[in-house]
């Protein structure tokens, strides 16, 4: 079964250097190369779930500039549904600046830009899509309001609703109350909770305050460690990682949701999508930049046959 999965969210043009390490506060370093690529969690995810099979339509804005033609234009390859995705005279498209280290690791800062001046009714014109959809999915480079209105249509549909709730910010009982998957990584957990993360105990400790508030399911990503998932079905348990060498980690988060959500959309379980989760970021870890770096469903399904990773880069000698 194909996924019907609609993402409200954010679209961002990534301008990234590669830097041998983070630079302090204060401090100017030489890199080395530097990329213009497509991201934004919104668009990341749209992208990651069509090209892990689903079928995916996008709900977001973007400026009348040439970084909106060359976002809208990653969404079309994808064979994305931007039917929905607003242009707006009055401001930027996003952009994100990002430095990535030599281990893969970066920091980034957002300018939102359009995505900022999405409104309720973005979204309420989109509701058609998302009563069609098998699973809504949201994350926080949007305004709350329309965040909480999507996810309101939705559980009006039946339709499931997954919130990645990144970046971390503290979030309403009353929107969480209508979230069937929550997928916080350990810091966004950390910060909802108010509570440390880091042995199975204390993971254990903030999945359940997450459920008291009426969440479905939890999944906190815990990067190399894999994801932990806490539901009312399912024993807690942490699900690993696969082991790769990681050579840019931005959007691995992005792709682990994506594989979980399409995967739980077309009637796989929740210890089941995460796996295809797990093995989606792993890959999307393998290859520099945001879009640039999503797998496609065949390279996840390969690696979750125990294929190695080098061999389905055809990176092997
Ligand atoms: O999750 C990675 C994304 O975060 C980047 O593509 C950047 O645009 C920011 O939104």
């Amino acid at each position: 079964m194909t996924a019907r999965i609609t993402i409200v969210g954010s679209l961002n043009m990534d301008l990234v250097i590669r830097s041998p390490r983070i630079p302090q506060p204060g401090e100017t370093i030489i890199g080395s190369e530097f990329q213009t690529n497509p991201g934004g969690k919104g668009a990341n995810q749209a992208v990651a779930a069509a090209r892990l099979g689903g079928q995916v339509s996008m709900v977001g804005r973007v400026g009348e500039d040439s970084f909106a033609d060359a976002l809208l234009e990653n969404l079309a390859a994808a064979e994305i549904d931007a039917t929905f995705i607003q242009r707006d005279r009055q401001a930027a498209s996003g952009v994100a600046l990002i430095v990535v280290d030599d281990h893969g690791e970066n920091i980034i800062v957002v300018a939102s830009g359009a995505n900022m001046r999405m409104t309720e009714k973005d979204v309420e014109a989109a509701e058609a899509v998302i009563a069609d959809s098998d699973v809504l999915l949201l994350q926080l480079e949007v305004p709350l309001p329309v965040v909480k209105r999507a996810a309101q249509i939705a559980q009006s549909h039946n339709v499931t609703v997954v919130l990645n709730p990144a970046p971390a910010r503290e979030l309403p009982p009353d929107l969480l109350a209508l979230v069937d998957v929550l997928v916080p990584n350990e810091s966004e957990a950390a910060l909802l909770t108010g509570l440390p993360i880091g042995s199975q105990t204390e993971l254990e400790k903030a999945a359940s305050k997450i459920l008291n508030s009426g969440v479905r399911s939890v999944v906190i990503t815990l990067g190399k460690r894999g994801a932990f998932l806490a539901s009312s079905d399912y024993k807690s348990k942490i699900y690993e990682a696969f082991s790769v060498q990681a050579v840019d980690t931005t959007a691995a988060g992005d792709a682990f949701v994506a594989g979980l959500a399409v995967n739980y959309g077309a009637g796989k379980t929740l210890p089941d999508a995460i796996r295809w989760g797990n093995a989606a970021g792993a890959m999307a870890a393998l290859r520099f930049g945001a879009q640039t770096s999503l797998p496609k469903r065949i390279e996840v399904f390969e690696l979750l046959k125990g294929e190695k990773p080098e061999k389905i880069l055809g990176r092997e000698a």
